[in-house]
């Protein structure tokens, strides 16, 4: 693989470090040549094969100098955003090096050395034998060092194109350096941080621990209680079916996308490339295939609807051209996959393909009034008032993707007259229902949408999830089939639009003490080609930046309209940006004054007034403000103060690694939006549910289970309470069955759905109590089951059903939360380790705190993702590169905290919440900000360092750390030549043997 592929291999470094050679046999003949050798040659013919790998024994050289104090190291190096695997490193090393003191002068002479480097960006690993040739013989001396460090830099030089070229030389650098420079007589005090006997052992923290702490209540008995997830063992052993797992139909067929690669081209045709079997494709099914009568329509929101197909015209790279139809999903993936687009450019303008591209055009969605956030105070006056103002500060933030476990997903079966039952893995199946009868033209109640669970969301199975669906139906209304898709993870990546990419410019007012007086911002949103629901983004926006206070609060928020993939809601959509900026400001505040960034963001939390101020319509009455206890709560179990110092004094102690501590807060609106639900009896007395919201993972049927058990409970039957839970069944959603389902998003659906259901048990337990009574009177003792068996002889009515809506002016409210996070960042590597992370969140009354737990954890390792590894890279034409888990780096147990403490804040009841419950299934993403804001400030601290050393101009207090947080942007903000400037400082302040 590393010699025939350019595969770069770590294995291959390690060896070449190792001096290792192959044996190759080609039919009789044997031969042995070096691995370095190897790697230079061209790749073997058919009728050779590697035989055998041989590491040579290194051991010293005995005899000569004997008596002298003799070392043979190996050690070998990766830099990758993984630690343990899964990962490509940027740059790998391996060194061996024999070497023996120098009587004279103490100092370490290399007798010998091996020094591999690899996987930078060059075909194969590569022997440095400059630097070797330079080191062998020589007594290690900083000037010595320093010489081989430059000339690592010109040797390990990617090829252009390979992305960070700069910053896997420099890495190059730091591990040559953390190699010789334990052995390099530097200073004495250096020299005491020798490599110990036999080697040092750099033993990577593997472990984590965990605390999850919650007050339990018993009020609403099941309700409140940590109990198992609904369908746990089901989904843990592969029994649940989710929309894929459902045995295909007779005659079924598979389709696949055909998307665009261009932003915008007139479509001559499309050609099924002859590569492909012609018996494979059943049908290339586009816009012209829409029935008389129908529309091309492939997802609908309040906001209008976007196409299923681009007519002649695709609008974007990623826009769906046709539909390819075959016998197998791998047929159909490989057809599509090699079809072949005739694409015409003349006479097109350009895309448009950044913002700043939109507004030059002025190409923007709008904002419905009603939707456009308001603005607080006077931001002339409050600029007037400040002691300090930055004017025109930039701030840039881009994609994710949803990257959930079922990739979107549907099968449509068509049924008779004219009907079409479809499997969707959707959070709204209502408007997948309303699109499809749209699309094929037929009455909504000729289409029934199934959707039973959905193997993850995160906003991405909303408004995505419908074109899938639809197009299923499309081909198989027209081709009298059933069609059935499983997008594959590429496609699907290409097409997903993720979340809204920003671009934002602000000013700021703040007095000395950095209480802040006023803010104003131009937001320039990137929506992407179609409306979805980006006119939510700049209320969704505003809403989250307003957890502090911020004096005055003026802005213009643009939603432009740009040649690339649409953007969907994404968990916390435009939320996690919102926060971010807030946290972004505060930040450059901070380094402005040179103050701890904590804070400045202490004195500018709300008071209730303020709050009220800023939140009209949700701020609530004081006790149930309580984001001031919440940051004393914390502070203290967190042990923030006494982590405080242990930082500073890590950080004066280490050179090469610095450590940085955030405590980030914040303030989050929810809505309640309407909900329907149905509680039905049967004569065992067994009980099925239907409720709008699906089940994406968040719990919400183990919740809505709680419900009816709490609810139907209050009957008050003879030992009822317990096995009333497990008499409650929770069926899957279908749209003909309970309609007005609505979108499973925001947060809040598990409640509204608890609602819903809570409203049916009351009627039911209304319908039954006289019977109760009776039967009690006359028995003494009541069943369930018995209650139950006489009801239906009674024919009282045992199944209803609800819409819960709570009136528009109590629908809102605030909930709060804060994270401590400490990283540690290597400052040779730019890699991050996040030490601990510390969460307290209020959940009101927690309706299950297990679930809560899961999804405060769940949604902050998600934005751990966000914030720190996940790069959804695109090409200049804005089609998406980064489409498969090889680039894609999601979260793993290497990159979450190595200790995270979760606690569940229960505050009070409140009659406006369902059980005085508070929703946790997005806020808790926008947290893990305090993990970047915690790696921006050990940067910091690497930064003053820097400066230390005499390097004042590029490197002051003030700087942008991009999201994501990457290694080679950890590493250019803490310089990509610190190791230089270190030596170079060394050397002028130190007496230095030549
Ligand atoms: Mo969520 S992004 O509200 O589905």
């Amino acid at each position: 693989m590393a010699q025939r592929e350019h595969f770069p291999s770590d294995i291959a470094t390690i060896l070449l470090g190792a001096g290792a050679f192959v044996n190759i046999r080609s039919g009789t003949a044997y031969e042995t040549v070096s691995l370095e050798e190897f790697l230079e040659r061209p790749h073997l013919d058919s009728k050779s094969v590697l035989s055998s790998v041989k590491i040579p024994l290194w051991e010293l050289e005995k005899g000569r100098n004997s008596g002298v104090d003799r070392k043979l190291l190996f050690e070998t190096y990766r830099a990758a955003p993984r630690a343990h695997g899964n990962a490509l490193a940027y740059v790998n090393a391996a060194f061996l090096a024999e070497l023996s003191s120098c009587g004279s002068s103490g100092g370490a002479v290399l007798n010998k050395c091996l020094l591999a480097f690899g996987a930078y960006g060059k075909k194969h690993a590569i022997r440095a034998r400059e630097v070797e040739k330079l080191l062998t013989g020589r007594v290690l001396t900083a000037r010595v060092l320093y010489e081989a460090i430059n000339l690592v830099k010109a040797t390990v030089v990617p090829e252009e194109g390979t992305g960070s070229e700069a910053y896997r030389s420099s890495v190059a650098v730091g591990f040559l350096f953390e190699f010789l420079s334990p052995l390099c007589t530097l200073s004495s005090k250096d020299a005491e941080e020798n490599y110990e006997e036999g080697g040092h052992v750099k033993c990577p923290r593997m472990l984590s621990s965990s605390r999850q702490v919650f007050q339990l209540h018993i009020d609403y008995r099941p309700v409140g209680e940590p109990i198992v997830t609904s369908g746990a063992a089901l989904q843990a052993s592969g029994e649940a079916v989710y929309a894929d797992d459902i045995p295909s139909p007779e005659n079924c067929l598979h389709g696949s996308f055909v998307y665009s690669t261009k932003p915008l081209a007139r479509v001559r045709g499309i050609q099924v490339n002859p590569k492909s079997q012609s018996n494979w494709i059943s049908g290339l099914i586009n816009y012209k295939d829409i029935p008389k009568g129908g529309k091309n329509v492939g997802s609908m929101t309040i906001f209008g609807s976007e196409p299923l197909f681009a007519d002649d015209f695709t609008q974007c790279a990623g826009d769906r051209l046709a539909f390819l139809v075959a016998g197998t999903q791998k047929e159909a993936d490989v057809a599509s996959r090699l079809a072949i687009v005739n694409y015409d450019l003349e006479n097109l303008e350009a895309p448009i393909l950044t913002v700043e591209d939109a507004v030059a055009r002025s190409s923007f969605f709008q904002v419905p009034p009603f939707l456009y956030p308001k603005e607080v105070g006077d931001f002339s006056k409050g600029m007037a008032e400040a002691d300090h103002q930055i004017f025109s500060a930039e701030v840039k933030i881009d994609s994710q993707y949803y990257f959930y476990m079922e990739s979107q997903t549907a099968l449509a079966v068509p049924d008779e007259d004219n009907c079409m039952v479809v499997y969707s893995s959707s959070q709204c199946p209502e408007y997948v229902h309303a699109t499809i009868a749209q699309c094929i033209g037929v009455p909504e109640h000729n289409v029934r949408v199934i959707t039973r669970r959905v193997g993850g969301g995160f906003g991405g199975k909303a408004i995505k999830s419908m074109p899938v669906a639809t197009a299923c139906a499309l081909a198989a209304h027209v081709l009298r089939q059933p069609v059935r898709i499983y997008v594959n993870r590429k496609t699907d990546m290409i097409m997903a639009g993720g979340r809204h990419p920003m671009k934002i410019t602000y000013s700021v007012g703040f007095k000395s003490t950095g209480k802040i007086t006023a803010l104003k911002l131009d937001i320039l949103v990137d929506a992407g080609i179609y409306t979805d629901i980006s006119p939510v983004i700049p209320s969704n926006f505003m809403a989250v930046l307003r957890k502090y206070d911020w004096g005055a609060l003026s802005f213009d928020i643009k939603v432009c309209k740009t040649n690339t993939v649409s953007r969907s809601a994404m968990r916390g959509p435009g939320e996690v940006q919102g926060s971010y900026v807030a946290e972004a400001i505060i930040e450059n505040i901070a380094s402005t004054l040179s103050v701890n960034a904590d804070c400045v963001r202490k004195i500018n939390l709300h008071t209730h007034d303020s709050l009220m101020l800023f939140h009209p319509d949700s701020s609530g009455e004081v006790p149930e403000y309580t984001l001031s206890l919440i940051w004393e709560k914390l502070a203290q179990s967190s042990e923030y103060s006494q982590r405080r110092e242990m930082v500073s004094e890590f950080n004066k102690c280490n050179v090469w690694k610095k450590r940085g501590l955030s405590c980030v807060p914040i303030v989050h609106e929810l809505i309640v939006r309407p909900a329907p639900g149905r509680v039905s009896i049967l004569r065992d007395g067994s009980i099925v549910v239907e409720v709008g919201g699906i089940e994406l993972g968040q719990g919400l049927w183990t919740k809505v289970k709680q419900m009816t058990a709490f609810a139907l409970g209050l009957i008050k039957c003879d030992a009822l309470e317990v096995d009333l839970l497990e008499k409650v069944r929770i069926i899957q959603a279908d749209t003909l069955s309970l309609i007005q389902g609505g979108f499973t998003a925001g947060s809040t659906t598990s409640e509204s759905s608890c609602e819903a259901v809570r409203l049916c048990c009351e009627i039911l337990v209304e319908r039954l109590r006289p019977l109760k009574e009776k039967l009690k009177t006359e028995m003494g003792s009541v069943q369930w089951e018995m209650l139950i068996q006489q009801a239906h002889m009674q024919v009282v009515n045992l199944s209803t059903s609800s819409y819960s809506g709570p009136d528009f002016s109590s629908n809102r409210y605030l909930t709060y939360g804060a994270a401590v996070s400490e990283v540690e960042v290597n400052l040779l590597t730019g890699g991050t380790t996040i030490l601990r992370s510390d969460i307290l969140y209020d959940c009101g009354r927690s309706l299950n705190p297990a679930v809560d737990l899961g999804q405060i954890e769940g949604a902050y390792v998600q934005g751990i993702g966000y914030f720190m590894l996940e790069e959804y890279t695109r090409n200049s034409d804005g089609l998406v590169t980064s489409d498969g888990t090889w680039t894609y780096k999601i979260p793993t147990v290497d990159t979450i905290p190595k200790q995270f403490n979760v606690e569940i804040l229960s505050s009070g009841n409140h009659k406006n919440r369902v059980l005085s419950s508070k929703a946790c299934g997005e806020p808790p993403l926008l947290l893990a900000s305090s993990v970047h804001c915690a790696t921006r400030a050990a940067v910091r601290a690497a930064r003053e360092q820097l400066q230390s050393w005499g390097y004042h101009d590029e490197y002051g207090p003030t700087f942008n750390l991009e999201v994501p947080a990457v290694m080679p942007t950890v590493k250019e903000q803490c310089g990509l030549d610190n190791v230089e400037t270190y030596m170079k400082w060394k050397m002028s302040t130190h007496r230095v043997e030549q």
